[in-house]
């Protein structure tokens, strides 16, 4: 195979290098649930300042995700994916090095841009330097890097969490620049995609770019497909063009998918999973933050069998298969904990085989199927403002489940069915942890809610969800222009 031929080595390393902006991701949303109790002790802080700080995050990735999509179809995607792992290597060292709990609170809103930008910018790179036959998969090594990072930062935490040292924190955020640097160091050696290029009228080095990542048969195909896409869109504005009619199909998609991924409770899991299983009935914090790895263990093992399935499967039986597997656990979950008085023992064991059920089904489905849709469904020329909107609805719907679950908890609780745990929690009146007894309600009407919104999101899929295995990105932008249904797309 001579230089300028399709070579899936190298496009597999291209995509694995920017998936690394996954592995950020999920390390920096991780990171902070090891180091609170830390941090907490350490500037003697309220949980309600603890919130904040925690909430900053987020509020840093809505803003990320907010602004910069247009950036990054008028600078290019890989300048964007740069510029966010500078911001990645400089707020893990200022989250480390913060003073105090307000300084602490501007790093993570800092860290919180990069994550909003890379949660978009790097689907979209993978997808436009794809070749059609693995986008999907390619795409998926996104979601694969967020897991990792996810439980690499449940490990990390372990590791330097030291009961006698009260800035065990500090380090915990400074291992955040490892992955930054590699990140910004490989991305100094990724092509600009060749789509990008092509909609700023470069096509000598699109087309090069092209024939060594796409089939060759398709080749042609494509560079044709993109000039016909550019011509058309030549003389529309930019922005308001998303929000006309034949794109509102994709709008509803994007929006739609991140709605249903985020509200099957997904962070519940991910965010409380150490509290949930001391509800359940493990004792002790210890237990808690196993169970929580226990759960990134799982996460990272169905992810991966997601990436052989993506393709041979395809969207649509992947969404379904996982959709309604996510309702069934959070069902049985539900039951679980409303009769675990009855149950016993045995109700903490099947509580955390009905989590680990559930989160396989989310990881071979809407985990990946979330940010491979948003890269796939807009057109080039709106491709980098459409999925920032997708990413950004993201971060909204993120952070609403993660703010409103232990009140939907309280609210659904059945009468009389409240559990009461034991905990060592911080009290800043005292400066030192004490034992106390904590009402927690009972979860088991939240999963239930969750599992309604689930059923909600089979219907919406059967109608929004399009096969998009096997098209090319050019050819679904045709589909919306010729007015045709997501579900008649092949
Ligand atoms: C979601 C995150 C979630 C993660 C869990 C991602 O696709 O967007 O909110 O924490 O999956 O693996």
């Amino acid at each position: 195979m001579n230089k300028t031929t399709y070579n899936k080595n190298l496009v597999v390393i291209i995509a694995s290098v920017a998936a690394l902006g996954g592995l950020l991701f999920g390390f920096d949303t991780g990171v902070i649930s090891g180091a609170i109790p830390f941090f907490q002790q350490d500037f003697q802080l309220s949980n309600s300042m603890v919130e904040n700080i925690t909430t900053m995050g987020l509020v840093g990735a809505v803003i990320g995700a907010m602004f910069t999509g247009r950036l990054s179809d008028i600078f290019g995607r890989k300048k964007t994916i740069i510029a966010a792992s500078i911001i990645f290597v400089i707020g893990a060292l200022w989250s480390g090095w913060s003073k105090g709990p307000e300084e602490l609170m501007f790093a993570r809103l800092f860290i919180g841009l990069a994550i909003g930008i890379s949660s978009f910018s790097v689907p979209l790179y993978i997808a436009e330097v794809s070749p059609t036959k693995i986008r999907g998969s390619l795409v998926s090594l996104f979601q694969l890097l967020i897991t990792i990072g996810i439980l690499v930062s449940y490990l990390s935490d372990l590791a330097f969490a030291n009961d006698s040292n009260v800035e065990s924190w500090r380090p915990m955020f400074y291992m955040g620049v490892i992955p930054g640097i590699i990140l910004f160091t490989g991305m100094l050696f990724l092509p600009e995609t060749p789509r990008w290029l092509m909609s700023k009228g470069r096509e000598e080095e699109s087309l090069k770019i092209l024939k060594r990542i796409e089939e060759p048969s398709l080749v042609n195909e494509s560079i044709q497909r993109m000039k016909d896409e550019i011509t058309k869109d030549k003389n529309k504005p930019n922005i308001g063009e998303i929000f006309k009619p034949w794109l509102r199909t994709a709008l509803i998609i994007a929006v739609g998918i991140m709605f249903f991924q985020q509200f099957v409770g997904i962070n519940t899991v991910i965010y409380y999973s150490p509290k949930i299983f001391m509800i359940a009935g493990f004792e002790g914090a210890r237990a808690g933050i196993w169970g929580a790895v226990s759960v990134g263990i799982v996460n990272v093992t169905f992810t991966i069998l997601s990436l052989f399935l993506i393709d041979k499967l395809g969207r649509r039986k992947l969404y379904f298969i996982g959709t309604g597997g996510i309702v069934f656990s959070l069902i049985l979950l539900g039951l679980v904990f409303a009769f675990l008085p009855q149950l016993g023992d045995t109700g903490k064991w099947l509580a955390i085989i009905f989590v680990w059920v559930y989160i396989a089904f989310f990881a071979i489905s809407l985990g990946p199927l979330g940010w491979l849709i948003i890269s796939e469904v807009f057109p080039l020329k709106v491709r980098g403002l459409g999925s920032s909107i997708g990413s950004l609805s993201n971060w909204l719907f993120n952070a609403l489940v993660a703010f409103t679950f232990f009140k939907i908890v309280k609210w659904l609780t059945i009468p009389g069915s409240s559990i009461i745990t034991h905990e060592k929690l911080y009290d800043p009146s005292l400066h030192k942890f004490t034992e106390q007894a904590v009402n927690n309600g009972n979860p088991a009407g939240a999963f239930w809610f969750y599992a309604a919104l689930g059923i909600l999101g089979l219907i919406w899929g059967y109608f929004y969800l399009p096969e998009t295995k096997g098209v090319p990105l050019e050819k679904i932008e045709e589909h919306w222009r010729k007015g045709k249904k997501p579900r008649e797309l092949k």
